[in-house]
């Protein structure tokens, strides 16, 4: 009989999770120690740089290859001309996350800043300069900038493999039915990832074995699609990822100009250094591509939505179809019998857009959560009130259950800590001391549970110490901490004991560190990891008449502190040293799983939930607009690092405020280049803009999303905090805003 080992969900005992540990990369971060990709710097070692389009379309017809190969200290110069054959047509997507990449397989320019040789030399310096020399000739097309002129179809899919289109109920008889109708037109911006660090890979052959240092969110799929391009094995290709200075989206998805150094290094027989410039991170790497949307609402005497038609037009490239499911977001909210969301693409003469943080969900529920303020004004209903009547119990169109009680708690807390209570209906009722325009607003917060399949190691040592090891990706959000506090429980085990390793590839297939799943897909296979060591150890100690437990088997025993205990007599305990020591074992070593459980995942919809309540100030001459504060109530399951959680929290609201008032990449119409490729006028804001913000991590035990009951919490703060600015800075104002970034000049005059 298999002994009954207490799990993570009925006990604390010892228990590390649920703490506010400080992150273990934390010291090495802030002394430096900790070693990005472009900090590797091994022996022989080259320097390549990009020379990238100034145009968004046409041909390049000449390049002064030889003036840069004359340049000392160029050693090489790709070009359409003799990059080396791939073993994988580039124009071909490979698998679910594939993209189409452009690496030099013609002379083609599809956008600017798209890689058009690349520049290979002794010193960076030197592949700077003589990437300069190449004096690009081109034959230059229109470019596609925008409405206007891009060519519009319809997608087959959104997001990733997403249907384009979903409805349920009678749209045109629940909108014949409603006293009111309100229909709006939103849009939204490009948007680029600007993480700190940028896309930078130093590759390196061994014969037909390829390592790499380069950030990524995906390890065990990117070797997988490396090797399928270099017609190599995949455990041939080695990743190590240890840092990322941010990834959000960008860093899960292949990229023309860090396979270009890997063809370079196996051309050249030397490692190859690649770090992308500021500048060239708007083109290749992915963006938030632009939206427009339309919103239809209908509702009736009793302001219940009678009818919700979401058709959102996304912009792509004009040779890939990364369609932004932004009409999605209305989908799964709000309770409506009739629903149709539905897209249609365009294609722009840019760069391939991509996953960026709340893909679909931060544009399609900015434009939702607004139109949903201006369907509460037509029904001269408090925004929080219109909502709390219209949030879904059951998920439309399926019918599955929410952990909607959850959902009633982030409002209500949110409202509660904000003070939402006294708001005045009315706008430009509220003014401060110095006669600012103060406004009130608020947005529901709403991110899917999806889960990756995982795998985990776990070894228990004759010292009663633990190695733990998931090929796991830590890129700012506190992984290593995280991950490391759910395998030491499950070990029973203090985590200072558990030593964790992770982000390299040749360690157990973590998943990918996306989709906010990454806690809960890697965390659970390292959960099953420490179950099977304890399992094991308490197998043999049950049997052992040496032991204290034994005859155990049936009754069970628990894990804590290094020792097991038998459950119905604590006191009756062995550690796990010395069960190894009469064991005559030196470690133990276990495996775990992750997977969602497919039936729970057709039974029930799985989300986090959340609320967010924002202040704004309005400068009533200038037009200035200041977000001043931020509360925002989430419930996503169990948490196991409260820090790290308010940390993420922050960071989606800070994205979300971002998002209504600063960001925005901005094309020149003539000739396609974005105007504002660095972080000087590629607005983000900086603490002077930030406020006060408040994260409050609202209990939810979920026992159907997973078995460790974590849900995610890296991308729904940017979801609800968008429509919240906005919606503030109408109750500030008066003015309805339609268009993000929210401006100046859309306030004044
Ligand atoms: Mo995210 S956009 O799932 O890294």
């Amino acid at each position: 009989m298999s002994p009954d080992v207490t799990s993570m969900q009925n006990t604390r005992y010892g228990s590390n999770a649920g703490q506010p540990l400080t992150r273990r990369d934390g010291l090495l971060k802030v002394t430096g120690r900790a070693t990005y990709a472009a900090d590797n710097n091994p022996d022989g070692l080259l320097h390549a740089v990009t020379a990238v389009s100034a145009i968004a379309r046409g041909r390049v017809t000449a390049l002064d290859v030889a003036a840069a190969k004359a340049h000392p200290g160029v050693v090489e110069v790709l070009t359409p001309e003799n990059r080396p054959p791939l073993a994988h047509d580039p124009d071909v997507k490979m698998e679910r996350f594939g993209f189409r990449i452009e690496v030099l397989q013609d002379n083609s320019v599809r956008y600017a800043n798209q890689p058009i040789a690349l520049v290979v030399a002794e010193t960076l310096e030197a592949a700077a300069e003589g990437a300069a020399l190449l004096n690009p000739q081109y034959e230059i097309e229109e470019p596609r900038t925008g409405l206007d002129n891009g060519v519009r179809f319809d997608p087959a899919a959104v997001g990733i493999g997403a249907s384009p289109r979903s409805a349920h109920g009678d749209l045109e008889a629940g909108m014949a039915r409603a006293v009111r109708v309100i229909e709006a037109d939103y849009e939204t911006p490009a948007q680029y990832h600007n993480a700190m660090e940028p896309h930078a890979v130093v590759a390196q052959w061994d014969g037909d074995k390829l390592t790499l240092d380069m950030p990524n969110q995906a390890l065990a799929m990117s070797c997988a699609s490396y090797a399928a391009y270099f017609g190599i094995p995949p455990e041939n290709v080695v990743i190590r990822s240890p840092f990322l200075g941010g990834g959000f989206g960008s860093k899960a998805i292949l990229n023309g100009p860090q396979i270009l150094a890997m063809i370079a290094a196996r051309m050249l027989g030397r490692p190859v250094k690649l770090a992308l410039s500021r500048s060239q991170m708007y083109g290749p790497v992915g963006h938030r591509g632009n939206t427009w949307q339309t919103l239809r609402i209908g509702v009736d005497e009793e302001g219940q939505i009678t009818a919700l038609h979401h058709r959102a037009l996304s912009a792509t490239s004009s040779f890939d179809d990364f369609i932004e499911p932004a009409a999605n977001a209305s989908t799964h909210l709000y309770a409506s019998p009739a629903l149709l969301s539905e897209h249609q693409a365009i294609r722009l003469d840019v760069g391939t857009p991509g996953p960026m943080r709340a893909p679909g969900e931060a544009s399609g529920s900015a434009a939702l959560e607004v139109a949903m303020d201006e369907a509460a004004e037509a029904c001269g209903m408090d925004p929080l009130e219109f909502r709390l009547k219209n949030y879904a119990e059951k998920e439309p169109g399926t019918g599955r259950p929410y952990s909607s009680k959850a959902l009633r708690e982030c409002y209500a807390e949110g409202a509660r800590r904000f003070g939402w209570a006294s708001r005045p209906l009315a706008p430009r009722r509220l003014r401060d001391e110095d006669g600012f325009l103060v406004g009130w607003g608020m947005g529901t917060a709403l991110f899917p549970c999806p889960h990756f399949p995982a795998q985990a190691r776990a070894t228990l040592r004759a010292d009663g110490t633990a190695l733990v090891e998931t090929a796991g990706v830590d890129m700012g959000q506190g992984a290593w901490t995280a991950l490391a506090q759910i395998a030491a429980e499950s070990l029973g085990l203090d985590p200072d004991k558990v030593e964790f390793h992770s982000g390299v590839s040749t360690l157990p297939d973590a998943g990918v560190a996306g989709g906010s799943a990454h806690t809960a897909s890697a965390g659970l296979a390292l959960h099953n990891a420490g179950r099977d060591v304890i399992d094991q150890l308490a197998a043999f100690a049950t049997n052992d008449p040496a032991s204290p437990l034994f005859g155990a088997g049936n009754i069970g025993v628990v894990a804590r502190a290094g020792r097991l205990h038998r459950r119905d007599d604590e006191s009756r305990s062995e550690a796990y040293a010395e069960l190894l020591a009469r064991a005559g074992q030196r470690e133990i070593v276990g495996t775990g799983q992750s997977a969602r459980d497919p039936q729970l995942g057709q039974a029930y919809a799985m989300y986090s939930h959340g609320a967010v309540f924002a202040e704004v100030k309005v400068d009533p001459d200038l037009g200035q607009v200041r977000v001043t504060r931020l509360v925002g109530a989430f419930a996503a399951g169990r948490i196991i690092n409260p820090r790290l959680v308010e940390s993420q929290y922050f960071g989606g609201m800070i994205w979300g405020a971002s998002f209504a008032l600063h960001e925005e990449a901005i094309i020149d119409r003539r000739t396609g280049r974005i105007m504002n490729a660095d972080l000087a006028e590629y607005h983000v804001p900086v603490n002077a803009d930030m406020p006060s913000l408040e994260a409050i991590l609202i209990p939810e035990e979920d026992p159907y999303v997973n078995p460790l009951g974590v849900k995610g919490v890296g991308e729904i703060g940017v979801t609800g905090t968008v429509g919240a600015v906005a919606n503030a800075v109408w109750h500030a104002t008066g003015v309805r805003v339609r268009k993000f970034p929210i401006r100046i000049e859309n306030l004044i005059g």
